[in-house]
């Protein structure tokens, strides 16, 4: 989709099942590269990333089908080493075929990747732990050359970096020895991955802790349901919470969501929740829940802080953020500004004075969850929303318009 169209001013009520996790589905592509054998995927979600990465896995010479909402990835003898560039930049986590490959083949030509433009996204924790395990990289005409399998060995991550920490465990299935990772990321997609790959045979502990331990093992193709995806769900919540509205939320796991949610009813929202399903009721204006600091699992995840932001333009108070993360994560504030909000931004803090009411304006996409922070907040607005550069909302959100509908929400995509 390239525009969005929002009448905003209508309170979202309805009941949505959440989709498969973006974060979870495609460092989980990646690693089929690294497995010989058939991997059937359950849940997947219908979004672009999904497609762009099977579009990378296809270059290497793997085989992919879907049917709704099964993927259906073959591995093969011996897959290509270098993946498509231009495929590659497109998406952050290609870097992650960098320790698929290693494990699989003990060499890899990664194009330097993209994804959401989220200020500089280094890649010194991936490689400086790679080198570590023995293996050799280089850098040249933006792609990363890297040659040998890892030895066993320890290493320590001095921060909890997600992709890093996928990378190592990936790396890691075709190592010579036991790999120890210690100061792993802790979130729950590392989990799943972890899940997926010990299906797959592989023996990994403490897959949710700071302290991974992989032992190399013969690996087979599996079946796997992918996690329900937290951002979405985390969406969905704020987008009820900001117009007023009341949404159930089913197939979900609500403690992964528990930042969220307790944000949620620290600004007035009553919440009920079970297993695998979250209720919210809104007020029909919130209260500043006091501040939002974003950090590694299980702190308050850096990519729920915009649709948090934008749930609480309109709260009664003060909301201070604080993004810990990444550095440019503010990207959406000029969006949110056109829309009537008052937001004040100084090192790396964003002072939000919740406003009366909101009203519609000309916006432009600038990144993922920004995208969505924006579509949040023009559904809290009065009037028409026009949202340019909406594309960058299929990376991560399946059949975005048609929900929003079923919702009460009056939302056209060209
Ligand atoms: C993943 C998620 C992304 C989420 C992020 C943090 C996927 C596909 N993406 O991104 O949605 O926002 O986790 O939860 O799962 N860093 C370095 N050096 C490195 C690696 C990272 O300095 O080698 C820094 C980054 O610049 C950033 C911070 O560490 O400031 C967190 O990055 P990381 O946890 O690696 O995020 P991603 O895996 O890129």
């Amino acid at each position: 989709m390239e525009e969005l169209y929002i009448q905003g001013g209508r309170p979202l009520r309805g009941t949505l099942a959440v989709q498969g996790s973006k974060n979870a589905v495609l460092p989980i592509l990646a690693a089929t590269a690294a497995i010989p054998g058939r991997v059937v995927l359950s849940n997947c979600p219908p979004i672009r990333d999904v497609a762009v990465t099977r579009g990378l896995l296809e270059g290497l010479g793997l085989s992919t089908e879907t049917r709704g909402d099964l993927l259906r990835v073959e591995g093969c003898r011996e897959p290509g080493c270098a993946p498509d560039p231009e495929l590659a930049a497109r998406l952050r986590s290609s870097v992650l075929l960098l320790g698929a490959l290693l494990a699989r083949r003990g060499e890899a030509e990664i194009p330097l990747p993209g994804g959401c433009l989220l200020g500089a996204r280094p890649l010194d924790l991936h490689l400086s732990a790679l080198e570590a395990l023995g293996v050799r990289v280089r850098c040249e005409n933006n792609r990363l050359l890297c040659r040998g399998r890892p030895k066993g060995g320890t290493v320590r991550l001095r921060y909890p970096s997600v992709g890093a920490t996928e990378n190592l465990l990936l790396a890691a299935l075709g190592a010579e020895g036991p790999v120890c990772v210690l100061g792993a990321a802790r979130e729950p997609e590392i989990r799943d991955l972890a899940d997926f790959l010990s299906a797959c045979g592989a023996r990994i502990q403490g897959a949710g802790s700071p302290c991974l331990r992989i032992v190399p093992a013969p690996l087979h193709g599996a079946a796997h349901r992918i996690l329900p995806d937290r951002m979405e769900a985390a969406t969905w919540l704020c987008a009820a919470a900001a117009t007023g509205g009341s949404i159930t939320l089913t197939e979900l796991c609500p403690a992964h969501l528990a930042p969220v949610l307790e944000l949620l009813g620290r600004a007035g929202c009553s919440l009920r929740l079970t297993e695998r399903r979250v209720s919210l009721r809104a007020p029909a204006r919130l209260e500043a829940p006091g501040p939002v600091i974003t950090g590694p699992y299980p702190a308050f995840p850096t990519d729920a802080q915009a649709p948090m932001m934008a749930a609480l333009l309109r709260a009664r108070g003060c909301t201070l953020f604080r993004e810990t993360v990444f550095e440019a994560r503010y990207r959406h504030v000029p969006g949110l500004r056109a829309l009537g909000a008052e937001i004040r931004l100084s090192d790396g803090l964003a002072r939000v004075r919740g406003v009366p009411s909101l009203r519609g304006a000309e916006l432009r996409a600038t990144d993922l969850r920004g995208a969505a922070a924006m579509v949040i907040a023009a559904l809290s607005a009065q009037g028409e929303s026009h949202i340019r550069e909406a594309w960058h909302l299929d990376r991560g959100y399946g059949s975005l318009v048609p929900r929003l509908q079923s919702l009460g929400a009056r939302a056209e995509a060209i």
